[in-house]
């Protein structure tokens, strides 16, 4: 059995401990700060209770788990690690100083991994002596809860080293995708349009925020609208990873981030978390009421399927997953309803090549451009399953 090692003890760091000793393993935890690894222990022990308050953990079972966690502050603790997981601050050179602390510290075989979300797996492995076993495993937050997690071999990661992750990360009941390093991964990347295009159609006075969130829930049935998803999530947390894809695709129109979006930023209107977003969540605010016109619905959910669907499309033609992967992602990643390239063999693949033309038509921008693998299939009237 493996022995965990995770760097980081916040949010993502002291989830991905509680999973990998929910699975049995012994984890050691460590973090630059104290304070971050007390808050650690303590935000653990309260998730604890109520897993055994709501009879989804035995106290005994609990007790065991708990114990399995070593908080430590010494990073030479890790030398007995089999693997290590990074989750420290979103930067290249700390990451690679961690790497280059743990070769130091670690044995040959210890698989070295990094949590991070936008930043390149190969850059990272650039710095280490041995870059073969290092790869990207990507978790989503709430590590604990979301199934998905995205596997990123960097150019010089060796084939047994994915293997090797893909097997101990699926042994935690995950669902894990192969995913190549570009930015964005899988899901960062296909799902920036369900921001993008939202907030475009907003910025053009085309329907306010309550009625796309409306459209994309009640007739998309998609869990949440972008609107309120993007409060939930965090408008600073949307944005910097809007803002990174976009410079990281040498600033590709298709993932131009909404002005929008960065005035709420810019005003600290965060979202739920501040109690203003692009809804006012204070105490006595009403919730603004959708238009809830079924053909203009049908207009909005259209237009930003469409996108959603050639970003899929274009990361299949890219090679940045699997049709499979690529599906699995965006339904267990982001709960989509269904997988965009399903979806897009239900519509028809002429109809979404229909839609971004006339789009394209009318507004002459690169950002509408149809995937080229959309614009064949449909001319050869193939489908994706
Ligand atoms: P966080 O800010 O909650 O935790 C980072 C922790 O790392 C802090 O406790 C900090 O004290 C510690 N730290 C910083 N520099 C350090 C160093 N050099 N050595 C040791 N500890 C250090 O951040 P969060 O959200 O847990 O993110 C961690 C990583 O996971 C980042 O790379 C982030 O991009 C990635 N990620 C975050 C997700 C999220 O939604 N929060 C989702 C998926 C990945």
């Amino acid at each position: 059995m493996e022995i965990i090692g995770i760097i980081g003890a916040g949010a993502m760091g002291s989830g991905i401990a509680q999973i990998a000793a929910a699975n049995g393993h012994r984890v050691l935890l460590y973090d630059a700060k104290p304070s971050a690894l007390t808050n650690a222990e303590k935000k653990l022990e309260q998730t604890l209770e109520k897993l055994v308050a709501k009879d989804k953990l035995t106290e005994s079972g609990a007790l065991a788990l708990a114990g399995r966690i070593q908080y430590t502050e010494q990073l030479s603790d890790f030398r007995e690690c089999t693997a290590v997981i990074e989750a420290i601050v979103e930067a290249v050179e700390p990451k690679r100083q961690v790497f280059n602390d743990m070769e130091a510290i670690v044995g040959p075989d210890t698989l070295l991994a990094t949590n991070t979300s936008s930043l390149s797996v190969t850059l990272i492995s650039a710095g280490v002596q041995d870059p073969e076993r290092v790869l990207g495993i990507h978790f989503f937050n709430p590590a604990p809860l979301m199934r998905l997690v995205e596997i990123i071999p960097a150019l010089q990661t060796a084939p047994a080293t994915v293997a090797r992750a893909r097997k101990l990360i699926d042994s935690w009941g995950k669902t894990t995708v192969l995913a190549k390093d570009t930015p964005g991964f899988i899901v960062n990347r296909v799902a920036r349009p369900f921001y993008g295009e939202a907030l475009r159609i907003f910025e053009e006075g085309i329907a306010d925020a309550a009625t796309i969130d409306w459209a994309m829930r009640a007739l998309g049935g998609f869990r949440m609208g972008p609107f309120e998803l993007m409060d939930f999530i965090g408008n600073d947390v949307n944005y910097a990873v809007t803002e990174s894809v976009f410079q990281a695709f040498y600033y590709d129109p298709r993932y131009k981030p909404a002005f929008t979006q960065k005035r709420l930023v810019d005003a600290r209107f965060l979202g739920r978390k501040t109690g203003r977003g692009h809804y006012d969540y204070r105490e006595g605010a009403v919730p603004p009421e959708p238009v809830k016109d079924e053909k203009q619905g049908r207009e909005i959910l259209d237009r930003i399927l469409a996108m959603l669907i050639n970003e899929a499309a274009d990361a299949l033609y890219l090679n940045i997953a699997s049709r499979d992967d690529l599906e699995l992602a965006m339904t267990q990643g982001v709960n989509y309803p269904k997988g965009l390239l399903a979806w897009a063999d239900e519509i028809g693949l002429q109809n979404v090549v229909d839609q971004l033309d006339r789009l394209y038509a009318e507004y002459h921008e690169d950002r509408y451009r149809c995937s080229r693998l959309l614009r064949v299939m449909a001319r050869e009237r193939k489908v994706f399953y």
